[in-house]
């Protein structure tokens, strides 16, 4: 039997993750939206591309959850976009009204699934998928460090002429302005980032890394980033269905890893069919254990404002 994928909210994310996956071809997908016939639309749209690139998935979009049942992976990109000047906090609890129902319903129907969460806040909104679905923690995970890390291995490729596949940079902690872009860790071939380019050059990376959300919304002017967020998730889901056991930065709940507790935060997660298999600790620097403690706080104060 094929492996089955839902998507909750069929926007720019979602049919853009529908669209990486299906190119794929590992899983038959759902498409599930609030707006009355968008996510049909789109579904039919996409399964009458398929039989020109040659792939043999089937694509059902619906505002009914009963679509989404016996999914192997349900991923949740539904909620507001951030418009420019808004902060990702600002989605905070009109997201967590999106997301809880979203979870309510999908879990009901999907009993095993491993939930991957993209709308923002997403640490934030990981952890309300994990208490709302009372389900294992290695089941939740969040995805941000895939595309932040995304973003400064691009930054990287265009500043030195490297081909993509030997940047290997590594963005880490909460989704926000307080994100972890590790200079010392990542690495060119094994050449710590920090030895390849002067600091001026780098700390401009930095910057513009923890930005990046902020530049394509301002760009766009109209929502935000979609490309890269769903090849992240779309990696991701890979990873899982295949059981990979590929390491990717990813929010993942954190119970005494790094020092820290009862939250979800970007590290070095292994992704397999379980979901979370395993979390890397690096060894951190007095700086950059600085860095983690100050992005973490973001995130717990967050949590404890949607008082779960
Ligand atoms: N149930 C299902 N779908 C919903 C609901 C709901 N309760 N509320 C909103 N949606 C749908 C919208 O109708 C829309 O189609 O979620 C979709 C979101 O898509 P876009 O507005 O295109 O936003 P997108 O760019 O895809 O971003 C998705 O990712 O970056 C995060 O937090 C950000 O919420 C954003 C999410």
């Amino acid at each position: 039997m094929k492996n089955k994928v839902s998507i909750i909210g069929a926007g720019m994310t979602g049919s853009t993750t529908a669209h990486w996956l299906a190119e794929r071809e590992f899983a038959d997908l759902v498409l599930i939206d609030i707006v009355d016939g968008m996510p049909q639309g789109k579904a039919l749209d996409l399964q009458e591309a398929l039989p020109i690139i040659g792939k043999d998935v089937s694509v059902i979009g619906s505002n009914d959850y009963e679509a989404t049942a016996n999914s192997d992976i349900v991923i949740i990109t539904a909620g507001l976009p951030r418009k420019p000047g808004m902060s990702r906090d600002d989605l905070l609890f009109a997201n967590a009204d999106i997301v809880r129902k979203a979870v309510e319903e999908t879990i009901r129907h999907s009993p095993e699934a491993i939930y991957i969460i993209l709308t923002n806040p997403l640490d934030v909104m990981a952890f309300l998928a994990m208490k709302v679905a009372q389900i294992e923690p290695y089941r939740v995970i969040g995805q941000a460090g895939v595309l932040d890390s995304a973003r400064m291995r691009a930054f990287v490729a265009m500043e030195l002429g490297i081909s993509v596949e030997n940047i290997h940079c590594y963005v880490l902690g909460g989704h926000g302005d307080n994100m972890i872009p590790l200079t010392r860790t990542s690495n060119i071939a094994g050449i710590s980032l920090d030895q390849t380019m002067p600091p001026e050059k780098l700390a401009a990376i930095v910057e513009r890394t923890r930005k990046g959300g902020g530049e394509i919304v301002s760009l766009l002017k109209t929502g935000s980033a979609y490309y890269a967020p769903a090849a992240a998730v779309a990696q991701m889901a890979e990873a899982i269905l295949k059981d990979k056991h590929l390491i990717v930065p990813a929010a993942a709940y954190l119970q005494g890893e790094y020092g820290l507790n009862d939250i979800f935060f970007g590290v070095p997660t292994q992704l397999g069919r379980k979901g979370v298999e395993r979390i890397f600790e690096y060894e951190l620097d007095e700086e950059e254990m600085a860095a983690f403690q100050r992005s973490a706080k973001d995130v717990t104060d967050n949590i404890a404002k949607l008082e779960l």
